[in-house]
């Protein structure tokens, strides 16, 4: 089906003073700023900084999207949490450090801006939305509050027409706050994301006022309905004129329709259009369209208004499954918290696009936004590179996780907020289910799916065209009490063995893995003797990249694949996680300095971990993958055990040390789930040198090799660049990995060699991260020790054109430089 309001017409960043505003095309009937630069920001609660004549000179200049507390520094003492989890099957409550991140994210913030608005005047109306504030965002407008919102994942808009001048500046301010004791893992802090001025003719298309669907779909035609909202003064009836034209890609016009609006339709116009030869989105093939609409009154041009969609059809069938445009598919999903590691939750999509080429490159192919909305960039970013969103609300309803969490809000804002989330991404086409909360502990309170009923039946008012989950971990008490009944689809999170037991009770005929593995590990960190173990804990605050760790409620990958595998009515899973997060350092949730996730399968500075290649071998099925573990620079380790493992989609290989063969092995079902999917040579003795994995096909035949030698001294280092050309908008990010390395260009698995970063030229340094959960060294400030021989630095494009350089420097290393260009947008 569909995409979202895209209000593509006039994106500009306003900056201030007015006259130096982009000249704007004249009698544009709409304009939408960004309002990215010159605010004003002080932590701590200063309520006269509401009113328009209040001083913020000393106030810090930022720029949004801004996130106030990753700049740290990390402490034990924020948000200390004395808890018992008892999703965690936890007995006693215990002191909690890291759990959400150990930054400095509590308390009170104030945003202050100037604001200028073009082109107000009688006649005007004039809206801010936010993409997201966090948290209990109060909004005033010349001093007058002009709105509020608690709850900081969602998007909202207020109109603030009547508290603007008529002429002259006006002033905008923004009262944030966070409470200790509200959230599971790092919430970010401030406004972490953007903040729109939306100025229009007071005759409008309101925000997110329109929705596409496409209720037919065929090879000849799709019929598409596009609903779009007016506003009028008073919301009196006043004939007007709707012309939408349905463009390609390319902005060929394929359609178009012209529709009055009569004072019986409501203030809402529907047009049905029909598009010749649709092209299908899905997320191999991620094809989109745009109905652009223009609403007249006479001969006045009113409103300009975009939305973009996609043409897809899905179905999810008892006893059969899931299936996009008529395929079976099961999803080959991802759980992903908001932040993106050493950014904080600042939203930027260049960190969010990099994040999507790694997933894509696994063979991933959906997203659940666990547990809130997204930021809408991620939502455009999965139509335009064809990733399936679970779009989830709430972690919690009206029982409590946490003691100052959503549950406060849940009675008066759950609707609200679940009408905001449909409204604004309903016409994406990534978007395939909506999820109404996580492990909520109301799946066993009395009433608990009488609230799922009254959840789930909202979303369906709002959007009658996607199902409804929620990840449930209350297994009994769910089917039990017919919570699990009521919904569309019935998510498990880490049941894989119960899946045959909750389908032959539950009505709907699939299941779905809302949350799978949580599989513990710290890349680069081999422990040993090499065992399966749950919960189990290291005094270096590690966890083994043998990817055979997990907690006591959770899985290796290979438990939930057999089941994924076998079970043709389960649709797929949600892994958790995609990318290693702020806070929740399970299994150290007690053991400080750990203050970021183990559960990644990337880890918070984006490199991939071994299990990226387990994942990549059974859900890329149009690359080979050839992965060999541990690392082998064991010294000290002469002649004792040390298992290698080998990930691949090819069904067997041999190993040789030192040119030895250790025996070719084979995948295939037995009683233990890792045969059948990694290769394992549990008895190798290391001696140094080299290990090589030789692939062969179905046929028998040698067709791929890798080799792992063991490193010498530590001797240069190297820089890999995810892209070398940038776009010079202030926002594109290069994410260059620093290697160290030995002369021969092998990687020194243990380096821990503190390296600094200059940038120059056209570019400036953003952060760097090292995936190192227990490290305390700021992202921001550009020196870090290399974890086991790596770093990731994020150099970010100015808004002039030009050369870039990242130098990377190391005692005793010959330094790594490497040369990046930023260039105009049109000319990427
Ligand atoms: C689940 C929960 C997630 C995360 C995960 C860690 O129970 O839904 O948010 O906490 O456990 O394994």
């Amino acid at each position: 089906m569909h995409i979202t309001h895209f209000i593509g017409r006039a994106v500009v960043t306003l900056s201030l003073p007015l006259l130096a505003l982009p000249h704007l095309a004249t009698a544009q009937a709409r304009q939408e700023y960004l309002l990215t630069t010159n605010w004003k920001f002080t932590k701590g609660d200063v309520p006269e900084a509401a009113k328009p004549d209040f001083k913020d000179a000393k106030w810090q200049t930022v720029s949004v999207p801004h996130d106030w507390a990753i700049y740290g520094p990390f402490d034990g003492n924020n948000d200390l949490q004395k808890v018992q989890i008892e999703q965690n099957q936890e007995k006693t409550a215990t002191l909690k450090a890291g759990r959400t991140g150990g930054l400095p994210f509590i308390g009170t913030g104030w945003y202050r801006r100037q604001l200028a608005v073009p082109n107000f005047g009688p006649g005007k109306r004039a809206v801010l939305l936010f993409d997201g504030a966090m948290s209990d965002a109060h909004v005033f407008v010349n001093g007058k509050e002009v709105g509020s919102w608690p709850y900081g994942y969602n998007s909202f808009s207020f109109d603030i027409t009547d508290a603007l001048q008529a002429s002259g500046n006006n002033v905008l301010a923004v009262r944030l706050q966070n409470q200790s004791e509200a959230s599971r893992w790092y919430p970010g802090a401030g406004l972490y994301r953007n903040v729109h001025l939306i100025v229009t003719d007071d005759v409008h298309i309101p925000v997110w006022g329109t929705y596409i669907t496409t209720p037919e779909i065929n090879a000849d035609f799709a019929k598409v309905k596009l609903r779009t909202q007016v506003a009028t003064p008073n919301n009196a009836f006043q004939p007007l004129r709707l012309v939408t034209e349905i463009k390609d890609a390319q902005g060929q016009v394929l359609t178009t329709s012209t529709a009055t609006l009569a004072a019986t339709d409501g203030q809402e116009f529907e047009q049905n259009l029909v598009l010749p030869k649709p092209q299908l989105w899905s997320p191999e093939t991620p094809v989109l369209y745009t109905a652009s609409s223009k609403l007249y009154a006479g001969e006045t041009l009113k409103d300009e208004y975009s939305t973009r969609f996609g043409v897809r059809s899905f179905k999810f069938e008892a006893g059969k499954g899931f299936s996009l445009n008529g395929q079976l598919r099961k999803f080959k999903g991802v759980c992903n918290h908001h932040d993106l590691g050493p950014l904080g939750t600042a939203i930027n999509t260049a960190a969010l696009r990099r994040q999507l080429v790694l997933l894509k490159d696994m063979g991933c192919d959906a997203i659940r936004t666990s547990h809130n909305m997204p930021a809408p960039e991620l939502v455009k970013l999965c139509d335009e590179m064809g990733f399936m969103l679970m779009v989830e609300s709430f972690d919690e309803w009206k029982s409590p996780k946490v003691k100052n969490g959503y549950s406060q809000y849940f009675d008066a804002w759950s609707e609200k907020d679940l009408v905001n989330m449909v409204h604004r991404d309903r016409n994406n086409p990534s978007v395939i289910m909506w999820s109404i909360g996580n492990e909520v502990p109301d799946q066993s309170a009395p009433g608990g799916g009488k609230i799922a009923k009254r959840l789930q039946d909202i979303v369906h008012r709002e959007d009658p065209t996607r199902p409804v989950t929620a990840g449930m971990d209350r297994i009994d008490a769910a089917i039990n009490n017919n919570f699990a009944s009521v919904l569309d689809i019935a998510g498990f999170n880490y049941k894989p063995m119960r899946y045959e037991q909750a389908n032959d009770k539950l009505p709907q005929g699939f299941i779905l893995g809302t949350e799978t593995a949580s599989t513990v590990s710290s890349r680069g960190a081999y422990m040993f003797p090499v065992v399966t173990a749950k919960q189990k804990k290291y005094p270096n605050n590690q966890s083994s990249s043998y990817d055979l760790e997990a907690c006591v409620w959770s899985q290796t990958p290979d438990e939930e694949f057999v089941k994924q595998d076998d079970l043709p009515y389960v649709i797929g899973e949600f892994v958790w996680t995609g990318f290693d997060y702020l806070g929740e350092p399970t299994p150290y949730d007690e053991a400080w300095p750990s203050h970021s996730s183990y559960f990644g399968i990337l880890d918070l500075a984006g490199l991939p971990k071994d299990r990226f290649y387990l994942y990549r071998a059974k859900w890329n099925t149009a690359s080979p993958t050839l992965h060999v573990l541990p690392h082998w620079t064991w010294p000290g380790r002469e002649g004792q055990t040390t298992p290698v493992f080998c990930y691949t989609n090819y069904p067997s290989a041999e190993l040789f040390v030192n040119g030895q063969s250790q025996g070719r092995q084979t995948k295939g079902p037995s009683d233990k789930p890792q045969t059948r999917y990694r290769l394992m040579w549990n008895d190798v003795k290391y001696a140094p040198g080299s290990i090589k994995v030789v692939a062969y096909d179905a046929q028998g035949k040698a067709v791929a090799e890798e080799t792992v030698r063991t490193a010498g001294k530590p001797h240069h280092i190297k820089l890999v660049a995810d892209q070398t050309t940038l776009t010079a908008d202030g926002e594109d990010l290069a994410y260059v990995t620093a290697r160290v390395e030995d002369k021969d260009g092998n990687l020194c698995p243990d380096a821990t060699n503190q390296l600094q970063m200059a940038v120059s030229g056209a570019g400036k340094f953003r952060a760097v991260g090292n995936g190192d959960a227990t490290s305390l060294e700021l992202f921001h400030v550009p020196q870090m020790h290399a974890f086991h021989g790596q770093l990731v630095a994020t150099v970010q494009a100015t808004d002039k054109a030009g050369n870039v350089q990242l130098k990377v420097t190391g005692k005793g290393l010959k330094p790594g430089v490497i040369s990046l260009k930023t260039q105009a947008a049109a000319a990427k």
